[in-house]
Parts: C-alpha cells; structure tokens; sequence
C-alpha cells in the first residue's frame, strides 16, 4: 500500500500526485538545467533562465545584517513585523513614487518575500466556487492557491497586439459577478510592459464598477530605464479603496535569498492580511528587517542595478535582432521577451515555446524561459553573472555565436 499516496489532497493530483512532474515552473527549469550539467559536465550553460539578480546586497545592508543578528533584542518571533520596517517603507513609497497617503501604523505589512504575501490573499477572499481574474503569462502563485481552495483562475491573456495590457471589454458576465479579485503585475514578467497612468485608471474604474478587489504586483516597479520613471498603481486616485499593491526587496536589492516584502493598502485589507499571516508565519528574523531598512533608505542600489541592467539590455537586445528576433528593449525589469523562431535551416520546425527553449537549451547550452499563453514567447533575462562591461560584451557575444549557429528560421 502506498501509505502516503492514499491521502494526497485532490487538488494536487490525488495517489497520482507525481514529484517528477513539478507544479512550479521555475523548479522544472532548475531540474532540466541540472540534468544537462549531469549529461555534459564541461559543458558552459548560459543562465538567461532565472530571474534573479546576479550580484549579492549591498555591502552597507550585509553590514547592518551582522550587527543586528547578534543583538538579544532581535531573537524574538517577528510577528506582523516592526514598526521601523513599516515606516521605512512609507518614506521609500513617498521618495520613490511620490505616495505621500500611506499609513505606516495601519496600512503597510511585512511578508517573507512576495509569493508568500500572495499566496495568503486567496486565503483573505476566496470561497469555493469564487473566481479571480489574473494576467498571463505571469507569475503564476495567486492563482495556483485560488484554485488549491477551490476558486476558479480566469486567465487574462497578455498579447502582443494589446501592447501586453489586458482587454477587460471581452470577459463574461457570469465570470465578472463571481470575480473578487484582479491581479496585475506591472512592470510586467515576463513581458517586460511597464503600466501607464491611464491603464491605472481603467483599472481603478474596472474595479469599481465590478465590484472587484485589485493586486497589483508591483516586485519589479523600481527598475526602470530610460525615459519612464517608477510609477505606483496606489500613486493614482482611488487605487487605495479598491485595492493593494505588493513591494519586493528581492529584485531592486539583489536580496531574492533574504525573503522580503510588504504590502500596501486600506487598513481594512491589511487588518485581514495581518490576521491570515499571523497563523501561518510568525514574521520574518528583526535583524533582516532593520537590514531592510537600510536597504530601502539607500535606493542608489537599485539606481545602480537599473544602470546595469539597462547597459546589458542594448548589449541583448543588438545581439538577438543580429540573430533575427523580433525584440525591443524593454522600459523596465530584466526581462527580454521575443516570439520563438519558427524552426531551424536543417528542418526542425518548433511547436511551441516549450520545444523551443529546450532545443535551445540543448543546442545551444543557452537557458531560457518559455511562455505559452499569450503566443508563444521566450524570456531572455540580464541576470547572467558578469561583474564588468567586458564581461556582459563577451558573454553576449557568445550568445550571439552560439544562435547564430543553430540557424534559427523566424
Ligand atoms: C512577478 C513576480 N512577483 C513576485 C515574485 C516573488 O518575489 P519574492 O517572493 O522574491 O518577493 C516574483 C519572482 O520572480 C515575480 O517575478
């Protein structure tokens, strides 16, 4: 008898609960990459894969980290977390997004980094039989845990000839009077959108005369390049009654490992958060939340991060139309997303995204992201480990070298 699998829960499959066939994208990637260093050991994989930023935080917030770790005050349980980590992000979200009616006391909340922050607030709302409305492609964790209590997913669809906005004139009525939540992440993963003022307003207005509760993800709105500047979903009129929004150390901070995050909204909202994560976490360690503090006192860290990653987006950017993809820079996050090539010179013709970034992967030793909701898209991301300009030019060159010889046909 499968003692174990006799009991698995429905929702992730039963006694069919297979662990090889993982339900996390991002674990699947890891697993394919890790077999292909097992199968070519001297093999040079380059990681244009994971989003995560290649260089460690800031040598000012490790600092504060170790000084604060061997404190006696920090070892408590964090609870719903301190109140100087709350007021710091109330400066931060003024300083940043000019958001000047945030109130620190009542309406901000730490969480461990934001996928537990989102996968709690389908505990806050969702009943069976509930829906939620979410934009993919995209970061899939709201969802996963609407549909693990029996809420439905609607799936808004990101596409290219709808500058990667959601069209909200097509959903069906019956989906509309169940929906209690929209979620929206910009500037966006994967495709690297950023949001305007007048999207924001078409949200708020979405929202109100549904009757719908908005998260907008918001873990990439401080890397911005160029002309367009950080712009906040709760900086436009009305934002706050109708919904939160979710702020990440992880990318403007190189601090993915720390787990750090908060979010932001109408006491209301942050009063059932707060009661839902006070039974499933007891806060994150005080010491990496004064280092929190420092970090979001000191945005020249995400100003240089934004600098890099602008720099290694033209170098990307040149490379793959040398290639012959069809790609832009884009205004914000690490992520470049290009439709997939429709085959090779030698007669492999691609099906879909998927086919195509493991081809890629196995031709080519280059690891990318495949998206095949919206069309079929990879993401190239500029997290590829390089510590100067040298560096980043010869690692996409060598990208550049390796494409070019798998023939692609677009
Ligand atoms: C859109 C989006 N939201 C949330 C997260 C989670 O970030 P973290 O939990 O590190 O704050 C990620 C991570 O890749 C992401 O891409």
């Amino acid at each position: 008898m499968d003692f174990v699998g006799e009991k698995i829960a429905n929702r992730l499959g039963g006694k069919n609960f297979d662990p090889s066939k993982k339900s996390y994208k991002f674990m699947k990637i890891k697993s394919a990459k890790a077999e292909l260093k097992l199968k070519y050991p001297d093999a040079k994989i380059i990681d244009l894969g994971v989003g995560e930023p290649d260089i460690q935080a800031d040598s000012k917030v490790v600092d504060v980290l170790c000084n604060e770790a061997g404190k006696i005050e920090n070892r408590w349980y964090a609870d719903n977390g301190i109140q100087e980590f709350k007021d710091a992000a109330a400066k931060y979200l003024k300083r940043v997004y000019g958001i000047c009616n945030v109130d620190p006391n009542n309406e901000i909340m730490h969480g461990i980094g934001s996928k537990p922050i989102l996968a709690m607030i389908p505990l806050c709302f969702i009943n069976s039989g509930d829906v939620i409305l979410t934009t993919v492609p995209g970061y899939p964790v709201i969802a996963n845990h609407t549909r693990y209590l029996g809420g439905e997913v609607y799936n808004l669809p990101l596409y290219k000839e709808n500058n990667y906005y959601p069209d909200f004139s097509n959903i069906p009525d019956d989906i509309l009077k169940r929906a209690k939540l929209l979620y929206i992440n910009y500037p966006n993963n994967p495709t690297g959108q950023v949001a305007t003022r007048e999207f924001y307003e078409e949200v708020i207005d979405f929202a109100k005369r549904n009757d719908i509760f908005v998260i907008s993800d918001a873990s990439y709105s401080a890397l911005t390049f160029d002309d367009y500047k950080p712009l906040s979903f709760l900086s436009v009129d009305g934002a706050k009654e109708v919904g939160a929004e979710v702020y990440s150390l992880s990318k403007a901070f190189n601090m993915t490992g720390w787990r750090l995050a908060f979010i932001v909204g109408n006491k209301r909202f942050i009063d059932l958060y707060a009661d839902v994560k006070s039974t499933i976490d007891s806060g994150q360690f005080i010491a990496i939340q004064k280092a929190g503090i420092c970090a979001l006192n000191n945005v020249d860290i995400t100003h240089n991060n934004c600098e890099r990653y602008s720099r290694r987006h033209d170098l990307l950017v040149c490379a793959l139309r040398e290639v012959g993809f069809d790609v832009t820079k884009p205004k914000a996050t690490f992520y470049c997303y290009a439709p997939i090539p429709k085959g090779t010179k030698c007669g492999k013709i691609f099906t879909n995204a998927e086919d195509a970034s493991s081809y890629i992967l196995e031709n080519a030793f280059i690891s990318t992201v495949p998206w095949d909701d919206a069309g079929a898209f990879l993401r190239f991301s500029v997290t590829f480990e390089a510590k100067d300009y040298e560096e980043e030019k010869k690692i996409v060159d060598e990208v550049k070298e390796r494409l070019l010889k798998l023939e692609l046909v677009f």
